[in-house]
């Protein structure tokens, strides 16, 4: 039989062991053993190459199950490795030869953008037959409506969202709630819908905070002393500074904007805040409904793309169908939230500020 291996690389996310499934699945039509590759590309690097033959016993019932059963590396880039001394290493070759030791004839990556170009280019290099699955909780690729994890994210926003709006009820506070998206507003923006906020900021559209504040104090004004605001991990000081910190191993993270703004709106409007970093709680839930049929379409569809040799392919959701795409396309095409889109007009037209569009 053929042999195929698969890895997920780049941030968990909900619905990656539904692709796994489907692949396992999907693969016994054709004959094709499945390899399941341990930590991204880690598991190519180490010897002996770290993998498994994935079989139906293996992925029952990880279906409903969130993270990934193969493990993940969010930072590790084979082109330039951190070695304990500090320094960074091409060790590309070793993850090549990784591939070939386990005698595969393609491979099925399962990323998100930065994910997706090291190891399109690992493939070009070492003739690696690559077969690409869409996934990031920030829904910032552009080759597809939907990426397996923005819908369990939101899911889990709303819920949070949901329960600081009894808080903001009962205390008649301002209660922010900090999202994630790396540099897009997307669940910012699908969760402030959902779940009612009264103020959304994200990284797409500069805000006026003496706009926040006025529309802050005239809900208190009109009755309503208590609100609650999404904002997007991305979004900049009124200065335009980025909040981020640079954690003791090097790695620059967001983080803070909400703590940030939450002071200036009190210091500013007297009204009490609070604020909720929601973190990697968006990653790690039981995957959604949709992020379950997704990522059984997708997987289903990426055994089928090897079974027709479409390599250097990846799946895509458009228009209720599953499609497929260059690899380099859906690298080469960023999504961040339409300015001008239905989502942001949806807001606006409740009533919502999401800053200072300009017309
Ligand atoms: O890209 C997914 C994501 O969760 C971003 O939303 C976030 O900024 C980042 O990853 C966090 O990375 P880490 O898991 O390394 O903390």
């Amino acid at each position: 039989p053929k042999r195929v291996g698969i890895l997920t690389s780049g941030g968990d996310c909900g619905g990656l062991n539904a692709v796994i499934r489907a692949v396992v699945r999907r693969a016994r039509d054709y004959d094709i053993e499945i390899y399941g590759i341990k930590g991204a590309t880690q598991g190519l690097l180490n010897r002996p190459v770290e993998a498994e033959l994935l079989d139906m016993k293996r992925v029952s019932g990880i279906l409903r199950y969130g993270g990934t059963i193969l493990g993940t590396v969010n930072k590790g880039n084979p082109f330039s490795y951190p070695m304990p001394d500090g320094t960074l290493v091409d060790r590309s070759e070793e993850v090549i030869d990784g591939y070939h030791k386990l005698g595969l004839d393609a491979l099925i990556g399962i990323g998100g953008d930065g994910s997706l170009a090291i190891l399109r280019r690992l493939a070009q290099q070492g003739n690696m037959n690559l077969v690409a699955v869409p996934k990031t909780i920030d829904n910032d690729l552009g080759a597809t409506e939907n990426s397996i994890g923005f819908n369990t994210a939101v899911s889990v926003a709303v819920e949070a969202l949901d329960r600081l709006t009894y808080t903001a009820i009962s205390h008649s506070r301002v209660m922010i709630l900090e999202v994630m998206g790396r540099d897009a507003g997307h669940i910012a923006v699908s969760a402030g819908i959902a779940g009612g906020a009264h103020v959304v900021l994200i990284p797409e559209i500069p805000y006026d905070l003496d706009e926040v504040c006025d529309r802050l104090m005239n809900r208190a004004l009109r009755g309503f002393p208590f609100s609650t605001m999404v904002v997007a991990e991305a979004v900049k000081t009124p200065t335009g500074e980025p909040v981020k910190y640079t954690n003791s191993l090097g790695q620059t993270l967001y983080g803070g904007i909400g703590q940030y703004l939450g002071d200036q709106i009190s210091t500013r409007t007297g009204l009490e805040s609070r604020v909720t970093i929601l973190g990697h709680v968006q990653r790690g839930s039981t995957p959604s409904p949709l992020d379950r049929i997704l990522g059984a379409a997708f997987g289903v569809a990426a055994v089928d793309l090897i079974a027709e040799k479409k390599y250097d392919r990846m799946v895509a959701w458009v228009n209720r169908e599953v499609i497929d795409v260059p690899i380099a396309d859906a690298i080469a095409k960023y999504s961040a939230v339409d300015v001008h889109g239905t989502l942001v007009r949806t807001a606006v037209g409740l009533g919502t500020y999401v800053g200072e569009i300009e017309q």
